[in-house]
């Protein structure tokens, strides 16, 4: 029995007024201490006004609970349920006996789901403070290096002939630097907001990677990678914004260069034919990445201690724009990687 329902409530407070008239009634006769208990119209004059006091006693204490308190948890409760359901759906709102036991659950409803809007609030602050972070980070050195070489060349560098011009270069090399890192993130916040409009095309994926594997040449050459791609001999036909595709090709195969191994450095291409998508993998035998990285790789920023290492020239946000390029075209990737080995990108897009 639940005792917080009025009804239930009415019931047990009557049976009590009833049964507390009772035991005052036999009292005050003396029935309980005389021996007369073959008194059949006392008794039955005893039962009956009881049932009469019971339930007159019932009917004020449900009329009460219902119209003075009830009446206002009832209030509390539309308010609440007008609250989260928004007012379109107030009206269907169904009204219930179990008021209480609604509230309860209603309450601690909302409470779940204000701890969990709490939670994602906190999540979203925290990524924007890690974000102004890093930006912050990413771009002091090069500022602090431009000021470095400015303060010198102007308390007399500018007269030395053996420093001026490679102090202007350098110079020019941060501005540059700072100059992609803004145009990355402002590609990033395009994709992000969806603001970027792809301009599908129509094209052969295996000539976009030829075109983009010989300007990476000169730089696969001085790191001594040599570029293999495994030409299936014939166009394959895909779909997508083929200038952005060109960017997920660049960084993943600049990765591989960059992140190459420094001797007998292999960067390879493959094409796989998936019925409706075409898989493209680009395989090095370079520095690899730890279990821990492999998914972090992809966050803005996320630069792993082995590819710091290697090299000081990334920004961590190449891998980022890919995974937002790819995403926006409904299409995946992913990586494999064993360190010592090397590491395999892949990314499927749809084929035509
Ligand atoms: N082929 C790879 N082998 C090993 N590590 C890799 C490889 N590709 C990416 N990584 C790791 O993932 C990190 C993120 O790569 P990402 O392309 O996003 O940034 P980046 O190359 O450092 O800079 P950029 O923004 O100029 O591309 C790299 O810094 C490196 O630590
Ligand atoms: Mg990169």
């Amino acid at each position: 029995m639940k005792f917080h329902e009025p009804k239930n409530l009415a019931l047990l407070n009557a049976a009590i007024i009833a049964g507390a008239y009772a035991v005052l009634f036999l009292l005050s006769v003396g029935i309980i201490f005389t021996n007369a208990y073959s008194h059949f119209y006392t008794f039955v004059a005893l039962f009956l006004t009881s049932a009469l006091i019971f339930l007159i006693a019932y009917g004020i204490f449900l009329y009460t609970l219902d119209k003075f308190i009830y009446s206002k948890i009832r209030l509390i409760y539309k308010s609440i349920h007008s609250v989260k359901m928004g007012k379109k759906e107030q009206t269907t709102m169904q009204s219930s006996t179990n008021l209480i036991g609604n509230v309860q659950a209603e309450v601690e409803n909302w409470e779940w789901e204000k701890q969990r809007e709490i939670e994602q609030l906190r999540r979203l602050e925290q990524y924007r403070r890690d974000f102004i972070g890093n930006v912050s980070h990413e771009l002091k050195t090069p500022l602090f290096n431009i000021q470095g070489y400015v303060s010198t060349l102007l308390d007399g560098g500018l007269e030395d002939h053996t420093i001026n011009r490679e102090y202007l270069k350098r110079t020019e090399k941060s501005i540059e630097r700072l100059v992609k890192i803004l145009e990355d993130l402002d590609e990033i916040s395009q994709l992000e907001s969806g603001q970027m409009k792809l301009k599908i095309t129509r094209f052969d994926i295996v000539s976009l990677t030829r075109e983009i594997a010989e300007l990476l040449e000169m730089k696969a050459h001085k790191h001594e990678i040599q570029i293999t791609i495994l030409d299936p001999g014939r166009p394959v036909m895909v779909e997508g914004d083929k200038d952005k595709i060109r960017q997920v090709l660049t960084n993943i195969i600049d990765n591989s260069i960059r992140y190459g191994n420094r001797e007998n450095g292999k960067t390879k291409i493959s094409f796989f034919d998936m019925d409706e998508n075409i898989l493209t993998e680009v395989t090095d035998n370079g520095l690899g990445i730890d279990t821990q990285d492999l998914t972090r790789v992809f966050e803005r920023f996320y630069r792993t201690e082995r590819g710091r290492a290697a090299t000081k020239k990334g920004k961590g946000l190449g891998l980022s724009i890919v995974k937002h390029i790819l995403e926006a075209h409904q299409q995946t990737i992913n990586v494999r990687s064993t360190i010592g080995v090397g590491t395999t990108f892949g990314f499927t897009l749809k084929k035509t």
